[in-house]
Formats: C-alpha cells, structure tokens, sequence
C-alpha cells in the first residue's frame, strides 16, 4: 500500500509519499518564510495554494510513481492554523475523489510520536514535541497519547522565533538564536518556569526582551542563555515523565528539536538514567508529508477510511482527544 500525505498546518506544505513497509519514498516540502519575522496566516495559506501543484510534481518524481499508484490519502487535520489547514484539507479531498481512493486525516502532533518511533525503532517512548506552535511531553497510555506536561502559553519555537524577531533576525529564528548562543560567553541569569509538570515562555519573553533593550547585554550572551534555561526545562519535564511513567526511551519531535544543543542535553539527561535518546533525521523533525503519510496508513489499517465530510478540519483537536487504535 502507497500512502499519499499532505501536511499544512502551519508555515509548510509538505508531501510524503510512503509504504506499509516504512519506506519514505519522498519527503518533499515548501515552506513560507519572511525576513522581517512572524507568519500572517493569509499569506501562509497564499503560499500553500502556490506551492501544492510543484510539491506534488517533485515528491512524485522524487518517489518515482505517479498518481494513479497512490492507494490513500492523509492529510494533517488538526490541530494548527484553520486558513493554512484548509487548503491541504481542499487539496487532499480533491485528489481523492479525483482518485477515488481513500482518505484519513490525521494529528499532526502524534504524527511527529509516530514518524520518531518509525525512525528510531523507539517502542515505547515519551515523546518531547518542540516545535514552533507546540510544546508538549506525550506519551502512550490506554488508548491514548497523554499529555504529561506542556506550555502554558506559547510554543518554546515561537518563543525563540519571537526573540529572534525583536533582534530584527528574520523567520524562522530558532536557527539564528543558535548561531548567536555559539559566540556567548557569559551565562545571564534569566527566569526559569517550570509549574508542576507544564513550561511557560512569556515571562521569559518579556524579560530577555527588556535585557536586550537595556543595552547591558550582548545578544550572543542572551541567546546562549535562552537555550541553557528553556532547554533545561524541556529536559527537566522530560525526565520526570520517564521517571513516573517507567518508560525508558526519549524521542525528539519537533522543528526546535533539530538545534544539537537541545539534542545534546536530551542526551545527557537519557544517559544518566540509563534511558535511550532516540532523536530522528533533521527532515523528519520538522513538519512534513512522510509523517502525514505514515500516520494515516496506521490509522488506516487499524480504523479504515474515513467518510469524505468528515475530512474537515480541526484547528484545536487536542492529542489527548484522538483514539490511538493503532499501538503496539
Ligand atoms: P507545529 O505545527 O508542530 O507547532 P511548526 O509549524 O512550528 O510545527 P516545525 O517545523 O516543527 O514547525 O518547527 C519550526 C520551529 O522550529 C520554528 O520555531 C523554528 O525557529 C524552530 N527551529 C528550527 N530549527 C531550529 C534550531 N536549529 N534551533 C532551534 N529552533 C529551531
Ligand atoms: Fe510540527
């Protein structure tokens, strides 16, 4: 079976064309970004309906098949920004009946879980999702991918993408933030927020901010010292999910997952405790078709296809509220 997925739910459109087996056979994606920072969501959606028709094209030549060999269709139907989810809703419903072939939608954040755990070979894993919109500590139990702790505003992404922002560094940022961190050479103590098992950026936002706009302090040092706290907090929540859950393997999500020193104090952490740090390929982290495509042919060999008006969209389905009838 060949699985076509479609991902919108946000900055990009992507297509994954994938196998029962696994196999990726394409990864193909384009995304909208701006160079003053910040999405407005028309023009995201504006970008998606340029783009659809050329991802299409390259992911079916990347894969080497054409159109008539695709058995399903996925599409990323919640949660994320309504005019950006919409246009791959509209897209994916058009090529199936086109086709007439089956559709599922799916969860684009346990498809981030799933696409780790296909990647890595990780079974049973708690899952640090960091991305832009989203920061989340999942993991599966009884039918559920549960959420052990999460942001309490906004995503530790657009954290650092807003941060980045007001540095006048252009979208996405947390690539920038990095590179700053490499030239900081003094940690700045800054405001550490973690409540319970949840995580919280604003404070932290408005507070790095207003260091920035004191003049007191170099932004190379700022940004070394973003990552060192809000880091350790993902890290901290982390692990205290492996503790209580007994689980004994990490899996990394999550665009904001793709910066390595994120990745080396996930590792660090996973090693002191005799846990394994599964973190999968740059391209899969961040949003893509493969992990549409490879969740929607779980879903559909466990719940079979869905009716066509029910392939609407989601933009606040939470992970919690999908039924996991595919674990295992
Ligand atoms: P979601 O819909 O799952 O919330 P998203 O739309 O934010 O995802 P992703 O591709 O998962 O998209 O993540 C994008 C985020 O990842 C942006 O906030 C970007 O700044 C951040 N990011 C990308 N690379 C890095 C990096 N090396 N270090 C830190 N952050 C990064
Ligand atoms: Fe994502």
């Amino acid at each position: 079976m060949i699985c076509l997925g479609i991902e919108s739910t946000a900055h990009t459109f992507g297509i994954g064309i994938v196998d029962d087996k696994g196999n990726i056979l394409a990864n193909e994606k384009d995304s909208y970004t701006t160079e003053s920072g910040g999405m407005i969501p028309s023009e995201a959606s504006e970008h998606h309906v340029e783009a659809c028709d050329k991802v299409l094209a390259n992911a079916l030549n990347k894969a080497k098949i054409k159109l008539q060999h695709v058995d399903l269709i996925s599409f990323s139907q919640s949660p994320g920004l309504g005019q950006a989810l919409r246009i791959g809703a509209f897209f994916s419903r058009s090529l199936a009946s086109q086709l007439g072939k089956p559709i599922v939608g799916v969860n684009h954040a346990i498809a981030h879980l799933e696409i780790g755990r296909l990647r890595t070979k990780a079974k049973d894993p708690i899952l640090l999702y960091a991305s832009g919109a989203n920061t989340q500590v999942i993991a599966y139990h009884n039918r559920k991918y549960r959420v052990f702790g999460e942001t309490l505003d906004i995503g530790v992404g657009n954290f650092l993408d807003s941060f980045a922002r007001h540095l006048g560094l252009g979208f996405p940022g947390g690539p920038k933030i990095y590179e700053l961190s490499l030239h900081g050479k003094k940690y700045i103590p800054i405001p550490y927020v973690v409540k319970g098992m949840d995580v919280s950026f604003g404070g932290i936002l408005t507070n790095v901010t207003r260091k920035y706009d004191s003049g007191k302090f170099s932004k190379e040092d700022l940004a070394y010292s973003i990552q060192e706290t809000v880091f350790a907090m993902l890290v901290e929540v982390s692990e205290r999910a492996l503790a209580h859950t007994r689980k004994n393997e990490l899996v990394l999500g999550g665009g904001v997952a793709c910066n390595l020193r994120l990745k080396e104090m996930a590792k660090k952490m996973c090693g002191d405790r005799n846990a394994k740090c599964y973190i999968p390929e740059n391209e899969f982290l961040v949003d893509n078709g493969a992990m549409i495509a490879w969740l929607g042919i779980l879903k559909f060999k466990s719940s079979g296809p869905q009716k066509i008006e029910e392939c609407i969209i989601k933009p606040y389905e939470r992970t919690d509220d999908v039924d996991v009838t595919w674990y295992g």
